[in-house]
């Protein structure tokens, strides 16, 4: 079934070559998807029957975004920390070292738990307008429950990484860790993973092993990410810059140095800043702005995980983006779409360009301001996903 929608008030394509600045905005607009659920046509409402014989369907004059692309989560794990959080906001600070109360809750957890707790999260993450979401490995840590961590990230998407190196257990030594990491949980995670990631931070792994992990995942043929600068300023923004990362995560310590070096690769690497830990951690918000500024292209995401960030919101993120981290609601929108398409090295999605996936979300609003103007509030009318309508209707 081919889709034809008209009498859109406000298009968001994010092609500025077909509509007005650099969202590529058009008003009054018409949109047609063919049978394979990608777009034939964006444009204007009154030049849709040359593209469909169909009879488009009415949107009212409501806003039309492209579906948001959550370029980091770590959905696959058993368990909360809900005691940790309220410690949290209690002044305990917000250590890597939690990620082990997560990793004895998702070791214990059957297979069929450990999945519909992921699957509950990504349509979570669905009801808000996510259409493409990467899903990370990391609270198994060790080879069987990183393989069935993996398995469960790919049951959900094709965006997987392999998050092995996100802390070493306490009854490992570090050493060993890795070497496990790079050799035998590799080789075991490799068929189910697109990406490599490491957390490269105070109390969880060094340059120098990140450096050694990222290069073995590589050699493996996987893409590489990396977690850099969350607990404190580190040498991992540059590092990742100069081992050609897609993308750069958290960067809440950034240096100007750090953005001199993203900006230099923007074409190659992606800030992803992932404002919803730094709410939740109370951690300080890099200026998105400013880097956008300097020329870093920047992404939004949520981080979604038990224990720095559990959101699965886009919207939220992208009020957070613009509320705390200076971003326009321009710039945060397009960071949360075609900025986290990016990041993930796509252009099949994060846009509503022809070629492009039919993934769409028709906002209750007239215009996509209004999502970073009433933060928390849910403006979703209806998710379109390859053509097909998967929440709400249309
Ligand atoms: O991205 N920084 C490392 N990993 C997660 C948090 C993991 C946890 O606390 O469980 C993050 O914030
Ligand atoms: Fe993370």
């Amino acid at each position: 079934m081919s889709l034809a929608l008209n009498n859109i008030g406000h298009l968001v394509t994010n092609d500025p070559s077909i509509g007005n600045g650099p969202l590529g905005i058009i008003n009054n607009a018409g949109l047609v998807a063919d049978d394979e659920g990608k777009i034939i046509w964006c444009g204007p409402q009154d030049q849709i029957d040359q593209y469909t014989e169909a009879q488009p369907i009415d949107c009212y004059g409501c806003a039309i975004i492209p579906g948001f692309v959550d370029s980091h989560t770590h959905i696959v794990f058993a368990g909360d920390r809900a005691t940790e959080f309220e410690a949290r906001m209690e002044g305990i600070p917000y250590e890597a070292g939690g990620i082990q109360s997560t990793m004895m809750a998702t070791r214990a957890a059957s297979d069929e738990l450990l999945s519909l707790n992921a699957q509950h999260l990504a349509y979570e993450a669905l009801c808000s307008g996510t259409t493409t979401l990467e899903v990370k490995s990391g609270y198994g840590l060790s080879v069987r429950d990183e393989e069935r961590s993996m398995r469960v990230a790919r049951s959900i998407t094709s965006e997987t990484t392999f998050l092995g190196a996100h802390l070493c257990p306490t009854d490992v030594k570090q050493d060993d860790y890795v070497d496990l990491v790079v050799g035998e949980m590799l080789t075991a995670c490799l068929p189910y993973a697109k990406w490599i990631d490491v957390f490269c931070d105070r109390g969880a792994f060094s340059a120098e092993q990140s450096r050694e992990i990222l290069n073995a995942g590589a050699k493996a043929g996987l893409g590489t990410r990396i977690h850099a600068s969350q607990l404190g300023p580190s040498g991992a923004i540059k590092m990742g810059v100069e081992l050609g990362v897609a993308s750069c995560d958290h960067c809440t310590h950034i240096t100007d140095l750090d953005i001199e070096a993203l900006a230099s690769a923007s074409d190659t690497t992606v800030a992803t800043l992932l404002p919803a830990a730094e709410l939740c951690t109370r951690g300080p918000f890099p200026d998105g702005r400013h880097m956008i500024e300097q020329g870093v292209t920047v992404a939004l995401a949520t981080d979604c995980n038990p224990g720095s960030s559990y959101t699965t919101s886009m919207p939220f993120v992208m009020s957070l983006g613009v509320i705390l981290m200076g971003m326009t609601p321009d710039q945060a929108l397009w960071s949360s779409t075609q900025g986290g398409a990016q990041a993930l090295r796509r252009t099949d999605v994060g846009n509503l360009c022809a070629g492009s996936r039919a993934d769409l979300v028709v906002l209750d609003a007239p215009s996509h301001i209004h999502l970073a103007y009433r933060p928390g509030v849910n403006q979703t009318r209806a998710v379109v996903r390859g053509g097909k309508c998967v929440v709400g209707a249309l």
